[in-house]
């Protein structure tokens, strides 16, 4: 069976933005070619603009601020407050002149490109300025006692009430971004609508999910594009794709129709039905409304009360409310909350009403407790899109619905820093992707940025994310705040440690705005309670370096795989299979065993010079720029006596070195996968990675003798346990092992990565001292 982000069977076909005819891949979002002003105008240009906007930015916002009591946000009411004011304001305009900072996006991994400019009128710090102009109007709806039950009198209630869309056009005309965000939505409502309503297509373990969330992207897009033109076309193109997946043609014609045995499906597609209910409400006619209501009742909130009510009791369909602190928490909670508060009051069978009484504290007791107190999500980076889109609607639409998020954002009070998360773990070479990436996203995004930025008050979150390639959303056109103005890397620090018990990980870059810069992630952690979707990968690291990945991730197994989501327990069928055993990691191998499931890792030393990037997106590294991290992993190893593993950047973070500080009485081996093509020198200490255009030198620096590489493929060792009878590993094409094997003793093994910078010479790398781990400081290298 296929892998569920191999989908050969694609049951969009060549009609399918997503499908690729000849991999048979469904690919994240293309990437997008944009003609940004910097193109249009060339830099010169640009910055002409830019100064005339600052001039009349700042006469412009003193003359409007004083004649506005209406101030809100970061600035007081001081006279700093008002400098502040206006030059938020300023930085404001500056961002109109300029347009989108992006001059387009990288085709391999979809990173904004930002403009190489030492020019940093627009660039300022991150803020939100509190020019009414750009502010929304204040809600009309203002309970003073909130209830879920007690929901807004007019419609839309969910996430983009009616005094905002009275707006929008406005506040499109004065956002570039929102300006192309529209256009966007337009394009793939229109793309779409020329698509046959998707078809039933049942992957194995991840269900109908795929269709569900391709549903709710249509609907989304539809019912956006109805609303900001009246055109009923866009109704009834809704309409007949509601009526399809709810009809005898899609999948058994019963109520197991969303397929509630995988319940994230049935609760994406009751969030579609629940959004088209509520945006289209004053234009669907009443049979349509009660159709609408009777399958959402049916398919989808009947089967959610059944699900809550049997949590505990071996009933599968529930076991995700049972205090899951994961992704299907959030996503599956949110389903019913968007469905329950669209049809309440129109639902006589008291179902809705029903639902809230469930959904509400059953996320504050999962989805909400699924980010650690360091704003790490306890899944994956990846499954940080799901679980924080799901969290993200769902308090979104209690708010907007019923004037109040009812403790969603404020019950954990680390949420505000899980931007961080997502900012850190973003290297050039795509996330930091350790274990399960999760099925495709479709309506999963990263958003909730967005959100989190405007309600946390977190404007690099805001600046962040809206030069994403996934930022063109129904939902961004109402959580993206147009008063956000700067840029998200000025005063944005490059290192961050992450230390809570559950993650222990840590990312270092040279830079936030150079898709060529340096990125270094590893981690540590537990190896359980990650909801089954981490590996066995105490010591994993991944290097970005030259706009690609050198050492990396190999991804999900095959999700329908036999036991693949068995447990995390250390005898569990998952970890026999290679991309999640220990084998299948960028770390080292003791006796070529899994680590030990139970291991309680440490962070024993880390450290940072702490730079932050200015204004420019020209950085330079300080000479003594440093940061380091040290973790003590020998409780994920038999027969080990001692084992440190650290990390840390060298020459101001263009050379990279890992050392491996370790007494074991079995064999170790180190390994790395990478894509490149690997050439060992004859005297086997240095090995250069090849590619494309780009060179990686690898060596190793200790043992000084005895210590040489080699190359492996990606496969399980011919003497692990066997795989389960009838499974197969996903196969792990153009990745080539790197590994060093040492026979059991004492070691400080020191691995020095050199990436050929262009204009570097072989006498600009240095080699480091040779200084144990336990010692390492901030200028031990220096
Ligand atoms: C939104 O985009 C559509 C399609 O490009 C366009 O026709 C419409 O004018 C845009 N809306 C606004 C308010 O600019
Ligand atoms: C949405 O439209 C944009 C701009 O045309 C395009 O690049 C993107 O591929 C479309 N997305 C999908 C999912 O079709
Ligand atoms: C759509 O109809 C509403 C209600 O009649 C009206 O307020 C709005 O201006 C119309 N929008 C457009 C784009 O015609
Ligand atoms: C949408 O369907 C309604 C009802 O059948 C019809 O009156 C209307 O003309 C349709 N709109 C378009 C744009 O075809
Ligand atoms: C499926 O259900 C609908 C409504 O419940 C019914 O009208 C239709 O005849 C059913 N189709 C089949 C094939 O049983
Ligand atoms: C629902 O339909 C499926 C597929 O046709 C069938 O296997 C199942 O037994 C039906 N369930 C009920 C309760 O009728
Ligand atoms: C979840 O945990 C809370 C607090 O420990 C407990 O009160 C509640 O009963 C649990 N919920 C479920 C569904 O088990
Ligand atoms: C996050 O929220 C907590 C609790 O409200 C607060 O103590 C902390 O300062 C906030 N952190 C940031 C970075 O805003
Ligand atoms: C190889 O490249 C692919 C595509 O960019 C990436 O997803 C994968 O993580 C890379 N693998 C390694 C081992 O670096
Ligand atoms: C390590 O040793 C313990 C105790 O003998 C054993 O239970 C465990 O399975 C071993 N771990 C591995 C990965 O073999
Ligand atoms: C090993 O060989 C490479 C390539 O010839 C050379 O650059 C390197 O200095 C040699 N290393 C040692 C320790 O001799």
């Amino acid at each position: 069976m296929a892998p569920s982000y191999h989908n050969a069977n694609s049951p969009y076909g060549s009609g399918d933005p997503y499908y690729n005819e000849s991999s048979g891949y469904i690919t994240p979002m293309p990437a997008k070619k944009r003609t940004s002003n910097w193109i249009k105008f060339g830099i010169p240009v640009a910055i002409c603009v830019i100064v005339a906007a600052v001039v009349g930015g700042v006469v412009g916002s003193r003359n409007h601020n004083s004649s506005s009591s209406s101030v809100s946000g970061a600035a007081g009411g001081s006279s700093s407050g008002d400098q502040a004011a206006a030059s938020a304001s300023s930085a404001a305009s500056v961002k109109k002149a300029i347009g989108i900072f992006p001059t387009g996006t990288d085709s391999l991994y979809l990173l904004p490109l930002y403009p190489s400019t030492t020019n940093t009128a627009a660039f300022t710090t991150p803020t939100f300025s509190t020019d009414s102009a750009l502010l929304w109007p204040d809600d009309p709806f203002q309970p003073s006692n909130p209830s879920p039950t007690n929901v807004r009198p007019d419609r839309p209630r969910l996430i983009a009430p009616t005094y905002k869309w009275q707006v929008l056009s406005q506040r499109i005309a004065t956002d570039p971004y929102l300006s192309e965000w529209n256009d966007t939505i337009f394009g793939n409502a229109t793309a779409w609508s020329n698509l046959e309503p998707v078809q039933y297509f049942m992957d194995g373990s991840s269900g109908i999910l795929d269709n569900c969330r391709y549903v709710k992207e249509r609907v989304k897009a539809w019912s956006y594009a109805y609303r900001m033109t009246n055109d009923t076309k866009w109704v009834n193109r809704t309409w007949t794709e509601l009526q399809y997946v709810a009809g005898p043609d899609f999948g058994p014609n019963n109520s197991t129709k969303w397929n509630p045995s995988h319940f994230l499906d049935t609760a994406e597609m009751t969030a579609a039905f629940g959004i088209a209910y509520d945006w289209l409400y004053d234009v669907l006619t009443a049979d349509q409304k009660s159709t609408i209501l009777q399958n959402m009742l049916t398919y989808g909130l009947s089967q959610g009360v059944h699900a809550y009510q049997n949590v505990i009791s071996g009933d599968f369909s529930g076991w995700w409310a049972n205090n899951i602190t994961g992704n299907w928490n959030c996503v599956c909670n949110n389903g019913m909350t968007m469905g329950a508060l669209a049809i309440l009051g129109d639902d006589t069978s008291g179902t809705a009403e029903q639902i809230l009484g469930y959904s509400i504290p059953n996320a504050l007791t999962g989805c909400a407790l699924a980010i650690t107190d360091d704003g790490s999500w306890t899944e994956t980076a990846n499954y940080w899109y799901f679980g924080t889109t799901g969290h993200a609607e769902m308090a979104s639409s209690l708010m907007t619905a019923a004037g109040s998020d009812f403790g969603l954002f404020t019950v954990n009070p680390s949420i505000n820093l899980t931007g961080f998360y997502h900012m850190h773990t973003s290297g050039f070479g795509s996330l930091f992707n350790y274990g399960d990436h999760g099925p495709n996203k479709y309506s999963s995004t990263a958003n909730s940025m967005f959100l989190y930025g405007d309600h946390y008050q977190q404007p690099q979150y805001m600046l962040f994310q809206r030069d994403q390639h996934d930022a063109p959303d129904p939902w961004s056109m109402f959580w993206y705040d147009i008063t956000a103005s700067g840029a998200f890397w000025d005063g944005l620090s490059l290192d961050r440690f992450f230390d809570n018990q559950l993650d222990q990980w840590a990312a270092f870059r040279s830079s936030w705005t150079d898709e060529n810069a340096l990125y270094v992630a590893i981690k540590a952690g537990q190896l359980q309670n990650h909801q089954t979707h981490n590996d066995l990968d105490l010591g994993d690291f991944v290097i970005d370096a030259l706009g690609t990945r050198w050492a990396g991730e190999l991804g999900s197994g095959d999700y329908n795989s036999i036991g693949y989501f068995s447990s995390d327990d250390q005898e569990s069928q998952r970890w026999l299979y290679y991309r999640k055993r220990t084998e299948g990691q960028n770390t080292i191998l003791v006796n070529e065993l899994n680590q030990n499931v139970n291991a309680e890792p440490k962070i024993v030393n880390s450290g940072s010079t702490g730079e932050a990037q200015g204004s420019s997106t020209v950085y330079q590294v300080p000479d003594q720029s440093t940061a380091f991290w040290v973790a003590d992993l020998t409780s994920g190893y038999n027969d080990t006596t001692s084992f440190l593993r650290g990390i840390r950047t060298l020459n101001k973070r263009q050379q990279v070195l890992l050392q491996d500080d370790i007494t074991t009485s079995q064999p170790i081996m180190w390994r790395m996968h990478t894509n490149a093509t690997v050439t060992i020198a004859a005297n086997g200490t240095t090995a250069t990675l090849q590619i494309g255009d780009n060179t990686m030198q690898v060596q190793i620096l200790s043992p000084s003798s005895g210590a040489t590489f080699a190359t492996m493929d990606p496969v399980r060792f011919p003497d692990d346990p066997p795989l389960p009878a009838g499974a197969v590993d996903s196969p792990n094409p153009g990745v080539t092992v790197l590994t060093i094997s040492l026979s059991p003793g004492t070691y400080s093994l020191q691995v020095l990565f050199n990436p050929m910078w262009e204009g570097m010479s072989a006498s600009d790398f240095v080699t480091p001292p040779s200084v144990p781990l336990d010692q390492w400081t901030l200028t031990s290298h220096n």
